[in-house]
């Protein structure tokens, strides 16, 4: 045996035991380094090869290889036990311990009384509906029985967005109210309808603490045959009890809206309202769907009847829990959001 043949088995056997004596990742990384680096041991064994002679050369240069690809398989294969034991024992952390400066975050209170108002109306076999914020007028308002010249239509209250005109349905809007997914709903499905739809509605307003070109309302649509008033009012009664207290009372009064007939404004009060100065608090609109209504999304209106309902949510908010100014729902200020 040559002398470096001796000496690549006695590199072989001290590196052996040292990998597999290696406790850490880092040590492991070193000792790689110091047997099959650039300046390393076997490295520097095949680097002498060039000065062997031609019987030796092929034998000695085997064994060197054999070497170096037995030691960079212990390598490997010690790298992945001591990976697989780190992962296993993990991080000095205690994950059942509460955290500390990490608290749980809020639902936004408009989001809780959606939530609660889907829930209420979904035991009571409504689905839930949504349609676009960006809306073009005949949605909005000619489908609503809604004409031209009605003011909620004029450029002071309305926000039209600059886009073509639909040849169709004709200038688009930021919908004023949620009553036109009354119509989508109608178009794509036939009665019996049951839904309710929470969203955000854009009027032409300057904000202050009770103003806001933005804020939200739910909408309900109920359509089949033989709908009556009697069946509006339990409806509503029912939901506001659940929603705010058993001893909530619900009050409707006439009014008009150009999409129901009869239309009423409900009126709510509640000992919590009461406490807080308001003995009535105006909140819906509903009404008796219109015949005209259904004529436009080609239900027949000797056919059916049926109610719907559109109430703002930030006003509930307010008088809920005391909030005095409408610009907090949108200025998502943590201070603010963190109390609910
Ligand atoms: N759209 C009305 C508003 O924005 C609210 C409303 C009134 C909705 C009567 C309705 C309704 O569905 O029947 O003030």
């Amino acid at each position: 045996m040559t002398e470096l043949e001796q000496q690549l088995q006695t590199i072989r056997a001290e590196a052996e035991a040292a990998i597999a004596a290696c406790a850490d990742l880092q040590s492991l990384t070193l000792l790689k380094a110091k047997y099959l680096g650039r300046q390393g041991a076997v490295t520097d064994v095949l680097g002498k090869l060039g000065t062997l002679s031609k019987e030796d050369k092929p034998r000695i240069g085997k064994l060197a290889n054999e070497v170096k690809n037995a030691l960079a398989a212990a390598v490997t294969a010690r790298q992945e036990t001591l990976e697989a034991k780190a992962a296993v024992s993990g991080p000095a952390i205690d994950i059942t311990l509460p955290g500390r400066r990490h608290h749980l975050g809020h639902l936004h209170p408009l989001t809780q009384i959606f939530e609660r108002t889907v829930d209420i109306f979904r035991r009571m076999g409504f689905a839930l509906e949504d349609g676009p914020e960006v809306e073009d007028e005949w949605h909005c308002f000619d489908a609503l029985n809604t004409p031209a010249d009605h003011p909620a239509r004029d450029i002071q209250d309305t926000l039209y967005v600059d886009l073509p005109t639909d040849p169709q349905y004709g200038r688009y809007v930021m919908r004023t109210h949620t009553s036109p997914v009354q119509i989508r709903t109608m178009l794509k499905r036939k009665p019996p309808i049951r839904i309710v739809a929470p969203g955000r509605v854009f009027r032409r307003d300057n904000p202050d603490a009770t103003h806001s070109p933005t804020f939200h309302q739910i909408e309900g649509l109920y359509v089949d045959k033989n709908v009556t008033v009697a069946d509006l009012k339990g409806t509503v009664d029912f939901f506001f009890k659940q929603l705010l207290s058993p001893d909530t009372q619900v009050r409707f009064r006439p009014h008009f809206f150009p999409y129901t007939e009869p239309s009423f404004e409900i009126d709510l009060s509640t000992p919590h309202f009461r406490a807080r100065g308001k003995e009535w608090i105006e909140i819906a609109g509903c009404g008796m769907v219109d015949p005209n209504v259904f004529k436009a999304v080609g239900y027949a209106d000797d056919e059916y009847t049926g109610w719907a309902f559109g109430f703002g949510i930030e006003r509930l908010a307010m008088v809920m829990w005391s909030i005095n100014d409408i610009r907090l729902f949108t200025e998502n200020d943590v201070r603010f959001l963190e109390q609910f």
